[in-house]
């Protein structure tokens, strides 16, 4: 992540370990399911990433079918290459979401998961995914609202300024209750709504434990917070799981749309 997710090859990793926890892959489990590829489909990953993402669609297409990911990150299509390089039918290229280098109609699925919040301009994205996908094609545009956020501490008042300083490390922290309206404006069908919420109850390697050192970094450089009080927000958490109290949950909204045949 980061205010203009242009990654360097260590923030990158960092990237990919959230990535590697259980909830992240329970993510793409159920965004797989809401979608359903089948062999043979063409699949379109939009800001696919450290490549879990791809890969995990190729083997559901097989060989048959043939995943396009597609990031504007170099560092991220580094790690997505190495990830990708034993199945043929992904191919990798950088691109941007509001511009995608993809013909007309071309896919008979897409999926962008927690990317569009990311960008300046969603309506141009979303209008993208219509113009790519196949009439009767699907997709899962999957986003997060920050406000859902329920983030247990012994001081309330912090987590609250350091959560509303972490807002503004993308340009729409509330796009998962706000997508409704781009998707219809684009041509889309909404089918479902299904929230993914994550819930852990420990640091150990987890979502939250990957989340709160991102978080940590980007509000020491925040001038609402600074280093000291972006250190005291973690060895906070810290403190309370060393003692088993930690609750985190956090909520994305997967929508599954079509273009009408
Ligand atoms: C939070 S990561 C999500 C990765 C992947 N979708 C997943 O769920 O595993 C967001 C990704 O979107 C990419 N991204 C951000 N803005 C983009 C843009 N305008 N065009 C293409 N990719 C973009 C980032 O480089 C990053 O790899």
């Amino acid at each position: 992540m980061g205010g203009t997710l242009d990654y360097d090859e260590a923030e990158a990793r960092q990237e990919e370990a959230i990535y590697s926890t259980p909830a992240a892959v329970a993510r793409r489990d159920r965004v797989r399911d809401l979608f359903a590829p089948e062999p043979g489909d063409k699949v379109l990953s939009i800001g696919c990433g450290p490549g879990f993402e791809p890969a995990e669609i190729g083997w559901a297409v097989g060989n048959a079918g043939h995943v396009h990911g597609i990031d504007r990150s170099k560092a991220m299509l580094e790690l997505s290459r190495a990830r990708c390089a034993p199945l043929p039918q992904v191919t990798l290229a950088q691109g941007n979401a509001d511009d995608l280098p993809v013909a007309d109609e071309s896919a008979d699925a897409a999926v962008a998961v927690q990317v569009f919040e990311y960008l300046e301009t969603v309506a141009s994205a979303v209008s993208e995914l219509a113009r790519v996908l196949r009439p009767g094609g699907t997709a899962v545009v999957c986003d997060a609202d920050f406000s859902s956020l329920v983030w247990r501490s012994p001081n309330p008042e912090r987590m609250a300024r350091v959560l509303d300083a972490f807002d503004d490390h993308c340009p729409h922290p509330r796009l998962g209750s706000h997508l409704a309206p781009h998707l219809r404006g684009a041509g889309l069908t909404i089918d479902r709504v299904e929230p993914n919420t994550i819930v852990n109850t420990s640091l150990d390697d987890t979502f939250a434990a990957h989340l709160m050192t991102f978080i940590e970094d980007y509000a020491a450089d925040h001038e609402a917070i600074g280093p000291r009080e972006a250190q005291a927000w973690a060895d906070d958490l810290r403190e309370q799981a060393a003692h088993g109290e930690t609750f985190f949950s956090f909520t994305q909204y997967c929508y599954l749309v079509h273009k009408p045949a």
